[in-house]
């Protein structure tokens, strides 16, 4: 243990401000592995809170479930009483949404901090003496001066709020996994005595089930900064490997390969290198805009410029996927019917904020083409997403159904599931020429030519007994 450090710390009660995809899990887990702490998750979405006391959770996330199921009512709570929650909460980690602003300065770039800000006038409002307050919503650098400020402000007289910056890293679909085991943990605060007093007292709280070589303490700003970096630079690479996939299908170069050659490099490493339809997610594409309208603001417009071509690529590459589609089938996709195989934004979770399928859905539907939508745990989404243009879709839990009497199939997310379909079923109710996109490189395109379809993968040469495209020329 380190020296000074007390493991018997006065931190008891634990509140959440957020029950979503970070508090709801993150939440989870402490208490699973903090059995003297009392965790509260708190939400102003009556509803979320309802579903998370019952027996459907409102997110999925593999093995979140049981560990729901042993905590709660133990030392895991959820509720709506907000006021009454921060007034006992001894540490409040704030797990709001700050989605990109969609409107007035800054919109499109910057992140909305409103619900950050109304948690932190709510905090003031009713916190009492010596609060730490832990801020885990992604957030621009200087946001915890920001709270400060508002925590210091007049009405604060006499009460002591540490604001510490402790963001999460955790990826949908391996939630458990990456909070149970993280690579590290990492913790920000002032560099003053109480600062650090506060920083160590939440390292303590980690320090119950992970090393403490991997609880990692900087300065706040470093520790925002840094959550903004981690997730730049992994979107970076899937748009760097998405670049070189157009190239490859360009030269007869394998993206696969490439990417399997170059991943061997240890200082390159091999993770992050799958090309496909490009990357979604509720944190990339969001912490890259923040990233980038910060820099503006700051007028370092080259460092700006240079993050946001990653976004820019990640655009070109969806863009890319739907054209491709277009021109291989005879350049109309006009009331042809095309199966979607997967929505969410990726595999192992029904989140499909900034999928890609979303995108390329409604451009779909836009050229006129019918949709059969279908996903293990995201079709619910699909619908809210899709609302209102919709007239020309249906929603399909079965694939096989869903495959009936389309033209072509879309792979948008790779669920392990289907690898394991029949295809020689589906080819057979399917019209001919029956194309596959595999936007995810999933299935196995020699398996699938053989049995008739015409495969387009990407980064890769397309397959089929169909005439192929001269892509070398256009
Ligand atoms: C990401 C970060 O990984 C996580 O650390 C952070 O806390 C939140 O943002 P998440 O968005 O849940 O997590 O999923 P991630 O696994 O990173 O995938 C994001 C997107 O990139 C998905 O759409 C995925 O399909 C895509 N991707 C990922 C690729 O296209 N290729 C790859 O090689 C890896
Ligand atoms: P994330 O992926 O960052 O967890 P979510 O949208 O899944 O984002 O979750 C954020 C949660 O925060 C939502 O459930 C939302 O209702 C909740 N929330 C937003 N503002 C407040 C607030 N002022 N008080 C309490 N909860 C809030």
């Amino acid at each position: 243990m380190r020296k000074g450090s007390r493991k018997d710390s006065q931190v008891k009660n634990i509140l959440c401000i957020g029950a979503g995809y970070v508090g709801g899990p993150s939440m989870a887990v402490l208490a699973d592995r903090s059995p003297d702490k009392k965790v509260t998750v708190v939400d102003v979405h009556a509803g979320k809170i309802r579903a998370w006391k019952g027996a459907n959770l409102p997110i999925f996330e593999p093995g979140l479930d049981k560990i729901v199921k042993r905590t709660r009512g133990k030392n895991l709570f959820f509720s709506t009483d907000i006021p009454g929650e921060i007034k006992k909460a001894d540490m409040i980690f704030v797990c709001v949404n700050t989605p990109t602003k969609a409107f007035g300065h800054g919109a499109g770039y910057a992140s909305d901090m409103q619900y950050v800000e109304k948690t932190a006038r709510m905090i003031l409002q009713h916190a009492r003496s010596e609060t730490i307050v832990v801020e885990k919503s992604t957030v621009p650098v200087r946001t915890a001066q920001a709270i400060e400020r508002i925590l210091r402000s007049g009405a604060t007289e006499g009460k002591q709020i540490e604001v510490l910056s402790n963001p999460e890293f955790l990826a949908e679909g391996t939630a458990v996994r990456d909070l149970e085991e993280p690579d590290r943990v990492l913790i920000g605060s002032r560099e003053t005595r109480s600062g650090k007093k506060a920083r160590r007292a939440l390292a303590d709280v980690y320090e119950q089930w992970v090393d403490r070589e991997r609880i990692v303490e900087t300065n706040t700003w470093s520790s925002e900064l840094s959550k903004l970096t981690a997730n730049a630079f992994l979107a970076q690479r899937i748009s760097s490997i998405n670049s070189i996939s157009a190239l490859c299908e360009k030269t007869g170069a394998n993206i696969e390969e490439v990417s399997r050659a170059i991943g061997m490099d240890e200082r390159i490493g091999q993770k992050f290198l799958r090309a496909g339809v490009g990357f979604g997610g509720s944190c990339f594409q969001k912490d890259i805009l923040s990233l980038v309208y910060l820099c503006r603001s700051y007028g370092l417009n080259e460092v700006a410029d240079y993050w946001e071509s990653v976004v820019g690529i990640n655009e070109y590459q969806k863009r890319r996927f739907v054209q491709n589609i277009i021109e291989h089938m005879f350049h109309t996709v006009t009331d042809k019917r095309i199966a979607v195989l997967g929505f969410a934004f990726k595999p192992d979770t029904g989140d499909t904020r900034e999928a890609p399928a979303v995108y390329i859905c409604k451009r779909l539907l836009e050229e006129g083409a019918r949709l059969s939508i279908t996903d293990p745990k995201a079709l619910e989404n699909a619908r809210t997403d899709l609302e209102g243009i919709d007239q020309d879709v249906t929603y399909e839990r079965n694939v096989y159904k869903a495959a009936k009497g389309a033209h072509a199939l879309l792979v948008l997310t790779e669920w392990k599931e289907y690898q394991a379909l029949d295809f020689q079923r589906i080819f057979k109710g399917m019209e001919k020429p029956a194309f596959v996109f595999d936007g995810r490189n999933l299935l196995d395109p020699a398996v699938l030519a053989k049995i008739g379809f015409h495969v387009v993968p990407v980064g890769k040469q397309e397959k089929g007994t169909f005439p192929l495209i001269d892509r070398s020329e256009s």
